[in-house]
């Protein structure tokens, strides 16, 4: 199955959750756990980042991005047992670098400018996707020009940067949450006599 949700999608969407909302149970509570993951890195991430970039200025604010954020990710895994991440297509840490689910929901996001992609897949896991947009703060260190500080340590500890050049509103990637297989069939014992059959909604 694979749903796109966004403004376009969002009545095809509801229209397959009320044609099976038994075969959907499991699905939507791995969707809702998958956003408030997200939602919860978000706000981590950002209240750090502002902090930071308050108080000493954006190249201590590197230090953010750079090592705060995976830890961060890496928490909110251990807590879920789901493995959340951010990814980029124009990344600038390789470790970054998107899987090949995760470049075709990019590219997906991309080209529809959606906003989130969830799709539950057959070993009983899920993926969900979620798109982060450049905002004027992130612009100090993925825009166009920056200040020679950043610049230079930037070019230190990333060679091969590719996350320059966005603008305000462009797609700068997104935050990634996989749950592992089996979690489908764990999130609904209490559904377990009902059809496996997941419902298809088309973008
Ligand atoms: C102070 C500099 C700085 C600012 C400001 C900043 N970033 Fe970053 N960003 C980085 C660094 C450094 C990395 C690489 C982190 C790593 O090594 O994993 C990064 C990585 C990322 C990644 C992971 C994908 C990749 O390119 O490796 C995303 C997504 C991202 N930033 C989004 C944002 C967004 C959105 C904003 C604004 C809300 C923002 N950043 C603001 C420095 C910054």
């Amino acid at each position: 199955m694979y749903i796109m949700l966004n403004n376009r999608s969002i009545c095809g969407y509801l229209a397959a959750l009320l044609m099976a909302p038994a075969a959907y149970g499991a699905e939507n509570a791995l969707l809702e756990k998958s956003r408030q993951l997200t939602v919860e890195y978000a706000t981590q991430l950002q209240a750090a980042l502002q902090e930071s970039l308050k108080s000493g200025g954006p190249a201590a604010a590197i230090g953010v991005c750079a090592e705060l954020a995976p830890q961060i990710a890496s928490d909110l895994s251990r807590q879920s047992g789901a493995k959340v991440r951010r990814t980029s297509l124009r990344f600038r840490n390789p470790g970054n670098a998107p899987d090949s689910w995760e470049a075709r929901a990019l590219e997906r996001l991309e080209s529809t400018n959606g906003n989130e992609i969830f799709e539950a897949d057959a070993s009983g896991g899920a993926r969900y996707l979620k798109a982060i947009t450049t905002a004027g703060v992130c612009l100090a260190c993925h825009g166009d020009a920056l200040a020679p500080e950043i610049e230079s340590e930037l070019a230190t500890a990333y060679p091969h940067d590719r996350a320059r050049g966005f603008k305000v509103g462009d797609l700068r990637g997104a935050f990634s949450v996989s749950w592992p297989a089996e979690t489908r069939s764990k999130a609904t014992t209490h559904h377990a006599s009902q059809p496996k059959t997941p419902p298809v909604s088309k973008p």
